[in-house]
């Protein structure tokens, strides 16, 4: 079985459940609310599922600054994604230190947990910026998401009292104690993670294929949260997954299961969340390929790779498996890369994601060298149910 410690060494639990969380909610509904929208909401609950361990709440003044310019708390363990709270500065006035605020849910009035004020903190949304996305370009949409919120975070250990409740595809949601559990069940030793906010590929099928050769299994874990409105919506994505893991994958050696967090298109930065987070469902590999969370041009092809190469191994434990760009060769006869074809860039089938969406527009599948024609079905009549841009 896995034996993989989650990160920082401890699985975060920070849910109450049964008579001590209705003591709770009942004392919430006195304090102050914070209102939160869905993306921190889906933080919090990550939090307190221990997905984000070793972080028990929302980061504090001096982690929020050593992340920020070291990517790393500041007892040194790695981390590259601040995860904070954002409140409205007339708010935070209403904070003291030391007190308790109840987080709530601002479209739904839900009280989801509690926060314990450590801290309260003005910062500067470009350094941020610069650091977490290396630009401080307004268009890029983690940038713009970090521009839309005010500057005052609060920092502090979390309390979950209510979880967000998934409206489909429930049987796909597990928490990182249910995962280890059903990994160590099966017998697995190494398990290679997976992440994708887009519907799986040629491309990506040959990469996690490849990895799956010298691991036990494949935890295929797209991203669900939210994401820009141009990638594919996650109902979509969800049925083509089910559909193509049925017809290709062997099912004792794949476990598919969604990660409900919000895409925060960080490229290298966001590679090193996206591993340690895997780490703590349970993965003792994590795979990162071209541009892995990369958005435009923001990024070099392989930056995402090369930033591992500032940690040790055993800092952080999980082992990257690296892909170079892959395609399927006319001439190879398969899918392959730079580094197993010696072909001209002629010979690759290669489709940028613009013709891909006009082909599937038109009700077109692609090549079945690019996409299994189950697969793009389903994203053709994703397109005509959700009138959405695939
Ligand atoms: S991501 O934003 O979640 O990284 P995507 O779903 O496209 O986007 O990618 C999932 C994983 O597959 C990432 O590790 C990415 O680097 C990798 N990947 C995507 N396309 C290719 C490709 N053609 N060749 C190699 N790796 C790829």
């Amino acid at each position: 079985m896995t034996t993989i410690m989650p990160h920082g060494g401890q699985l975060i639990n920070r849910l109450e459940v049964g008579e001590r969380r209705e003591l709770l909610l009942t004392a919430a509904s006195k304090l102050v609310s914070i209102p939160i929208n869905r993306w921190t909401i889906s933080d919090l609950d990550l939090i307190a599922v221990g997905a984000f361990s070793p972080l028990t709440g929302f980061l504090n003044e001096t982690d929020y600054r050593s992340v920020v310019e070291h990517m790393r708390l500041a007892d040194g363990t790695v981390w590259s994604i601040p995860i904070t709270l954002a409140v409205q500065p007339e708010l935070a006035n209403q904070l003291a230190i030391g007190t308790e605020a109840a987080l709530v849910g601002q479209e739904d009035g839900i009280i989801y947990g509690t926060i314990n004020i450590e801290s309260k903190y003005e910062i500067d949304q470009k350094h941020e910026a610069v650091h977490v996305f290396k630009t401080a370009d307004p268009e890029h949409p983690g940038v713009q998401k970090l521009l839309e919120r005010p500057s005052t975070y609060i920092g502090g250990r979390i309390t979950v009292l209510n979880r967000p409740q998934p409206d489909r595809f429930q049987e796909f949601y597990f928490d990182p104690a249910e995962t280890r559990r059903l990994f160590a069940e099966r017998g697995w030793r190494s398990v290679v993670g997976f992440q994708t906010r887009n519907p799986v590929h040629r491309a990506h099928e040959y990469i996690q294929k490849s990895a799956m050769e010298i691991v036990d299994a494949l935890f295929l874990n797209p991203l669900v949260g939210e994401t820009k409105s141009d990638d594919v919506p996650a109902d979509v994505r969800m049925r083509s997954y089910v559909t193509l893991l049925d017809r290709y994958y062997p099912q004792e050696r794949v476990f598919l299961g969604v990660f409900p967090a919000a895409m925060r298109y960080a490229g290298p930065r966001e590679a090193i969340f996206h591993a340690i987070v895997r780490k703590n469902y349970g993965c003792t590999h994590f795979i990162v390929g071209r541009d892995h969370a990369g958005v435009g041009d923001y990024y070099g092809t392989y930056e995402a790779q090369e930033i591992f190469h500032n940690f040790t191994a055993e800092e952080l434990e999980i082992t990257p498996l690296f892909f170079e760009h892959s395609f399927f060769c006319k001439t190879c006869g398969n899918m392959a890369s730079n580094k197993t074809c010696p072909h001209p860039k002629e010979d690759h089938l290669t489709l940028s994601g613009t013709k891909v969406r006009a082909l599937l527009r038109d009700g077109i599948c692609p090549p079945p060298e690019f996409s299994r024609p189950e697969v793009a079905r389903i994203l053709i009549e994703g397109m005509v149910d959700n009138s959405a841009t695939v």
